[in-house]
């Protein structure tokens, strides 16, 4: 089992154990060369440890990991084509960051202007042009990460291993950071495998993301697919907020499926629609911006009325949570700011109608 030409790392069950805790269970994945895979999950669901596994600093109980067609299993991380960019991202601070980045090549004892042309080259990337000579104190934290990722590429391996690294960084300095990590992974054209427990960073920047809980896999798919077409329950409360809906299938009125829903009535569900018979139960789920206030006259089939609980406003959007009698949980909506007036329902207790379109839920399968 050497993977396909396009695969760059296989995983086939791997298992990882700490005495009798189960850390990383019977795993299997597959990332594809020059893609940027993201690793989501909550704290201790083993994100860390499997990093660990690929780069060769932990080695597992059993199962295999192949990068670009050969078996790394039982090799040290210097005889594996990775590299790894740990959370504390340690610079040697007596070094300048021109030496910092060049310390991953002094035992190539490469000659002197030829480190100096690959040291300047890796700055380069990072845009951290004509830094070299200064110390890590004399630069800002993004600036100092951007420093470590050049540490890291200057190897040019084929695999970069990325555990939370821009954890130390402020929010306007990560999303910035965001951008240069993407441009950097793609002018590189390295595979990136990123650790973050941060579900916006992972969907902004990953072009798949797999959700890691109890040391399994749950979904992994794009940012798209996750959002909108959750499998389980679990993944669909972990990536926002959703709103969940559990019914019965009473059957097929053309394209559509119609479900009887408690507490709420029947629906229509246009999407997964194929995927239903009659009699089967179902969860739905619908994420908050799908649904909308309407006047009761103006709602279409899927409607819902109930109580208005209360209202946050968020700037450029609102969030509202509306009790509705027999369903055990509030809805919540999520509507838009788009005027600058009040558009929306805003008193407590008000009595309120919420519609969608029956494209709008997404049925869970697992
Ligand atoms: N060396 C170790 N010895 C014993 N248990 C460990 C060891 N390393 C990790 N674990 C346990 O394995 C589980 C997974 O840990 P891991 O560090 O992989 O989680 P994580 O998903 O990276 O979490 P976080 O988001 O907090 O970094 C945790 O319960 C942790 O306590
Ligand atoms: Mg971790």
């Amino acid at each position: 089992m050497n993977g396909t030409p396009h695969t760059m790392i296989e995983i086939t069950g791997l298992t990882k154990a700490f005495g009798s805790y189960t850390a990383i269970d019977a795993l299997s994945l597959k990332i594809a060369k020059g893609e940027f895979f993201a690793l989501l999950g909550a704290s201790g669901s083993g994100k860390t440890t499997l990093l660990r596994l690929v780069g060769g600093f932990e080695f597992p109980e059993a199962g295999q990991i192949v990068i670009d067609g050969q078996d790394v299993t039982g090799l040290r991380p210097n005889q594996r084509p990775t590299n790894t960019v740990f959370q504390s991202y340690a610079l040697f601070p007596h070094l300048t960051l021109a030496e910092n980045v060049g310390y991953g090549l002094l035992n190539l004892r490469l000659p002197r202007t030829e480190l100096a042309a690959r040291v300047e080259d890796a700055l380069a990337r990072v845009r951290l042009s004509g830094f070299g000579g200064r110390f890590p104190h004399m630069v800002s934290g993004g600036q100092r990460q951007r420093v470590a990722l050049a540490r890291a590429l200057i190897c040019k391996p084929k695999v970069l291993l990325l555990d939370e690294p821009l954890g130390a960084l402020d929010k306007r300095l990560r999303e910035e950071m965001h951008l240069e990590l993407r441009e950097i992974q793609r002018a590189a054209g390295i595979t990136f495998v990123l650790v973050t427990h941060d579900q916006e960073e992972a969907m902004s920047l990953a072009d798949r993301i797999a959700i890691m809980a109890r040391g399994r896999l749950l979904q992994v798919d794009t940012p798209r697919g996750l959002y909108e077409a959750p499998k389980s329950r679990e993944v669909a409360e972990f990536i926002s907020n959703v709103n969940l809906l559990d019914g019965t299938c009473l059957g097929h009125v053309g394209r559509e499926v119609r479900i009887s829903v408690a507490g709420i009535g029947d629906i229509r569900l246009g999407s997964d629609a194929a995927a239903m018979t009659a009699g089967a139960k179902v969860t739905l789920a619908i994420r908050p911006e799908k649904l909308r206030f309407v006047t009761a006259a103006d709602a279409g089939e899927n409607r819902l009325t109930g109580t208005l609980r209360a209202v946050t406003y968020a700037g450029d959007r609102n969030h509202a949570i509306v009790d509705v009698p027999g369903l055990a949980r509030p809805v919540l909506v999520t509507t838009p700011n788009r005027d600058r007036l009040l558009s929306e329902p805003q008193t407590p207790g008000a009595a309120v109608t919420v519609t969608w379109d029956s494209t709008a839920a997404a049925l869970l399968t697992d």
